[in-house]
This record gives structure tokens, sequence and C-alpha cells, in this order.
């Protein structure tokens, strides 16, 4: 069963541009709740952990880098069916490919800085906002 929480990142490429507000505010008007949200800044050994699915591919070393160039948001969101709902505001990975009107689209400037994170399934939006946030039973 579909759980209501999912897990997001403003990524660095966003938030130096000034678009954490913007993007937050889109969230906010899709009809998501911020459960928890922080501006943090990943060392590339905790990038690292947090993309390990990806350890395997080419993009791997160059995504944390990435990640670890600067400040981001990292957020925990809630809405009835917010994994799939949450992909589909912010469009395909790939800023050129996704829908016009996605958060990927109005702020994403290339498929590594797109933007934004969204998790791919229940599962990883709890691992991940746990990966974040210790204090859940909180929120
Ligand atoms: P994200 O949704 O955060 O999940 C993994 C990230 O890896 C993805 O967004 C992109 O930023 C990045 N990524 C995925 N595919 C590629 C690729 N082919 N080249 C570079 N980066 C990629």
């Amino acid at each position: 069963m579909a759980t209501n929480r999912t897990f997001t990142m403003i990524k660095p490429d966003a938030f130096s541009a000034g678009n954490a507000g913007n993007i937050l505010a889109m969230i906010e008007k899709a009809g998501f709740r911020l459960v928890a949200a922080k501006i943090t800044h990943l060392s590339p050994a905790r990038a690292g952990e947090f993309y390990a699915v990806h350890k395997e591919r080419p993009f791997y070393q160059d995504l944390c880098a990435y990640m670890s160039s600067g400040a981001i948001v990292a957020a925990i969101l809630e809405k009835e069916n917010a994994v799939e709902d949450f992909r589909k505001l912010i469009g395909a990975t790939d800023p050129k490919k996704a829908d016009a009107g996605t958060v990927r689209a109005l702020y994403g400037t290339s498929i590594e800085a797109n933007a934004v994170h969204g998790s791919d399934s229940d599962e990883n939006a709890a691992i991940e906002g746990s990966f974040f946030f210790s204090n859940l039973e909180q929120f």
C-alpha cells in the first residue's frame, strides 16, 4: 500500500541560484505538506552514502562531487499518493525531457544539476527521510 510521504532534496544548483523558495512554493501549491525541512551541506562521503545505489554507474563520482558542492534543502513531504504525485510534479530526470511546467523543466540545467531529487518508492522515501532526520516520531 502506498504511504503518504516522500523525500526530496533541493540540489546545490537550484539552491545557489536562489530558487529554493520558488520550488518550495510550487511543492506546497501542489498540495504537499512540509513535514520536516532543513538547509544542510553533504560531505562527499555522505553524498556517496546517500547515492550508494548508483555506485557502479559512470556518473557516480561526479554526482557525489556535485551534491557536496553547496548547500541543499532536505525535506519530507506529505500528501496522498506522495511518491508518485511528487515524481509527476518534478518531471523526468533529464530537464530537457521533463514536461513543461515541471520543477526540473523550470529550474534544472542538466541531467546532473536537475534541481531536485524525489524518492522512487515508498521504501526509499522512508530510508532517505531517515538519512537526514533522526527524530521523525516528533513530526
Ligand atoms: P536523482 O533523482 O537525485 O537520482 C540520481 C541522480 O543521478 C539523478 O537525480 C541525476 O542527478 C543523476 N543522474 C542520473 N542519471 C545520470 C546520468 N546519466 N548522468 C549524470 N547524472 C545522472
